[in-house]
């Protein structure tokens, strides 16, 4: 079994560059779908989902190759529109496929994403805005079966904010006949990413502060596009930084994409710099609390970082209180903190954490991707040995934490265990 031993209790220094966005990466896989042609993204992550969406795009009959971490996708000719259970079952964000499959292909079958560990995870809205553009949609022997006799653009208004829906929509709207309108559409950077990687394409998307507009084109161009950085994986690397009062730099953060996250950590104690695309933060200081910190949609404090945070503050000098408004079961990764002598108190939807001086290592699991990712921050803090079990979960969404973070000083490797 694959997981990481760390020997904690050394404070973070040196310089790291920020991968390619898992988020941004994903839905773009997804949109190169579209096109009976190629499309190359430079800077694409070689993460785990990343391969997932490569395997099921050649399943679909793309053909798809590396070049350094350069993504090159020819999808001429598709040979099917079915996404198998088991490919799709691997990454519940192979939802997004939908509204792709059906802008090329007019009819889909994939498997129903499930829940997750972090949620039920819904697709109502996904469906009631696709069935808006004349999709008809059944259960098709365990499967999800959707088709069209053509696209029509509409007027939707999401009843909460999905970044997956809007992906879903913005990729079915690209090809449709007619103008699709998205009222209350989810404003996270991939989302705009998207829209840029689409637009490069030669879609006809605008982006206004309450809607978004797409009219509705033929077909798509041969395209490459720059994937812009990761501003969750330059969060953990953060928030990692706290934990361990060190003092590093990340080359090309998306810091204008990080706001809410830079503010926190200022309010911890960090004292932070950016100049010429480099973030420094200096957290020798960054033992304060944060009172209460509620996650958001974005442009708020993001759900992705909600564990990383509650891994630093476990160290901070004083009581902090974290809600997670996004997500309904989001604070798995609690018990194993408490078991490395953390002590967070749960009640719902709210986590309060009283600050320790120190943990202790001990062997851990990883919950999921972002709480695995938060208990390797524990135990680069942590006095001794930890051992993170199922870090798969963390190759899901992170190139190798470990690389990284032995280029920041830390005592990390990668194990196997029987
Ligand atoms: C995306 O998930 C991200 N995943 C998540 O990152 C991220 O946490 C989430 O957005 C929120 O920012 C990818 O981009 C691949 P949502 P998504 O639809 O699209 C409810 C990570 O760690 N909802 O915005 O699934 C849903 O239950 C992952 O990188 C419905 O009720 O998130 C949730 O409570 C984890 N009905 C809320 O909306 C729906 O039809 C937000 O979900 C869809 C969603």
């Amino acid at each position: 079994m694959d997981c990481i031993e760390v020997i904690g209790g050394r404070p973070l220094h040196g310089e790291v560059t920020v991968q390619g966005s898992k988020n941004g990466a994903l839905p773009i896989l997804a949109g190169a779908v579209l096109h009976e042609g190629t499309t190359i993204l430079h800077n694409c992550p070689q993460i785990l989902d990343v391969m997932y969406m490569i395997q099921i795009l050649q399943e679909l009959g793309c053909q798809v190759w590396w070049q350094g971490n350069s993504l090159y996708i020819d999808a001429s000719r598709l040979s099917t529109s079915h996404v198998s259970a088991e490919l799709g079952e691997k990454m519940r964000s192979s939802i997004i496929l939908m509204g792709s499959l059906l802008g090329r292909a007019g009819e889909v079958w994939i498997p129903y994403p499930g829940g997750c560990v972090i949620g039920a995870r819904p697709i109502d809205i996904h469906m009631d805005a696709l069935q808006k553009m004349q999709v008809y949609i059944e259960d098709s022997e365990g499967m999800l079966h959707a088709r069209t006799d053509g696209l029509r653009g509409t007027s939707v208004t999401f009843k909460s904010p999905s970044v997956g829906a809007t992906e879903n929509i913005l990729l079915a709207a690209v090809l449709a006949d007619g103008v699709t309108e998205v009222y209350e559409y989810a404003k996270e950077p991939e989302i705009i990413e998207l829209c840029n990687f689409l637009n490069s394409k030669g879609a006809k998307i605008s982006i206004m502060d309450n809607c978004l507009r797409i009219v509705g084109v033929s077909k798509l161009n041969d395209s490459e596009y720059y994937l812009m950085p990761d501003r969750i994986v330059a969060g953990t690397y953060l928030m990692a930084a706290v934990a361990t009062r060190g003092c590093i730099s990340l080359n090309n953060a998306p810091v204008l994409q990080m706001t809410e996250v830079l503010n926190t950590l200022e309010h911890m104690g960090a004292w932070l710099e950016y100049e010429e695309g480099v973030l420094k933060i200096d957290a020798r200081k960054a033992e304060l609390p944060v009172e209460k910190i509620k996650t958001a949609p974005y442009p708020g404090f993001p759900t992705d970082l909600q564990s990383p945070l509650m891994a630093a503050l476990c160290l901070a000098k004083g009581k902090s209180c974290i809600i997670e408004s996004v997500f309904e079961a989001r604070f798995k990764v609690t018990g194993q903190l408490n078991r490395m002598g953390a002590r967070i108190d749960i009640d719902g939807q709210e986590a309060v954490i009283h600050g320790m001086p120190g943990l202790k290592g001990t062997q851990v699991i990883a919950p999921e991707l972002r709480g695995g990712a938060a208990m390797v921050i524990a135990g680069l803090a942590a006095e001794g040995r930890t051992l993170v079990q199922n870090s798969y979960f963390i190759d899901r969404g992170y190139e190798d934490i470990s690389r990284d973070f032995r280029k920041l000083g830390a005592l990390i490797q990668r194990k196997s265990i029987l």
